[in-house]
């Protein structure tokens, strides 16, 4: 069985001054909240056991907005990420959620045009090791860019490249063996004071247990006002 997470902490600073009200995660896409997505992303994948690590100060909301899941078809529960240290040191609040079984990660404001039911159930056949999830994006100096071998198997993930490799940004939802908390265990925080995801990515790569899926269709994590206004038009073609 295949536990899900969900990162919904952060400041959402991008999304000022909206964001000093409203949490991020109960701006509207289409017919529903940012949050919804995520939800109904693990959802479709058969995982519907799902640890929600929310910022303090919207717990309440959280609760209040989703309650215990049922309504979604999902069992829901929640953990506060007091500091906002980085993807991997709040996936490192999931380990005993996680009570030993593989994880899928997925990020708060990421919404994805794909079915990604197959990706899962390919990982859930590994008996270890990790996958990630690309995307061709225009812009991929905002992102975890990876580079590949000549076999097509993923090199490595560099964060925020100046000079990317290509434009396939490693997206917003990560699937881990158990061991990923011994390895977020292990982490030092980057120049910017956060323990990074891809730096877990890199160590399942150096293992040579990464495997990867490239997303067809469209994915979006929504949040700047770009992202968010695109995130509605794409969420509006498809309703
Ligand atoms: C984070 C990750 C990055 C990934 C992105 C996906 O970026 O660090 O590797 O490509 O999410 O949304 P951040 O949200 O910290 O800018």
């Amino acid at each position: 069985m295949i536990k899900g997470v969900i990162l919904a902490g952060g400041r959402g600073t991008r999304l000022w001054p909206v964001t000093k009200v409203v949490g991020k995660h109960f701006l509207p896409v289409g017919d529903k909240t940012i949050i919804h997505y995520p939800i109904l992303t693990l959802k479709k994948a058969g995982i519907k056991d799902i640890l929600i690590v929310c910022g303090q100060e919207h717990t309440d909301q959280y609760v209040k907005l989703l309650g215990s899941g049922a309504e979604l078809g999902v069992n829901l529960y929640y953990t506060i990420q007091v500091d906002p240290l980085g993807i991997a040191h709040g996936l490192g609040l999931a380990r005993s959620f996680a009570e030993g079984h593989p994880v899928a990660l997925i990020l708060g404001d990421n919404i994805f045009g794909d079915d990604l039911s197959g990706a899962v159930k390919k990982f859930s056949k590994k008996e270890k090791g990790s996958m990630v999830i690309l995307k061709q994006v225009p812009d991929p100096k905002r992102f975890g860019v990876a580079s590949f071998r000549k076999d097509g198997t993923i090199k490595n993930v560099v964060e925020k490249p100046q000079k990317p490799a290509t434009n396939w940004a490693v997206t917003g939802f990560y699937l881990y063996d158990n061991r990923v908390f011994d390895i977020i265990k292990n982490l030092k925080p980057s120049a910017r004071g956060e323990y990074e995801i891809t730096d877990v990515n890199n160590w399942y790569i150096n293992e040579g247990t990464m495997d990867h899926f490239k997303a067809k269709k469209f994915w979006v994590d929504a949040g700047t006002f770009d992202s968010l206004h695109l995130a509605n038009i794409l969420i509006r073609k498809q309703i």
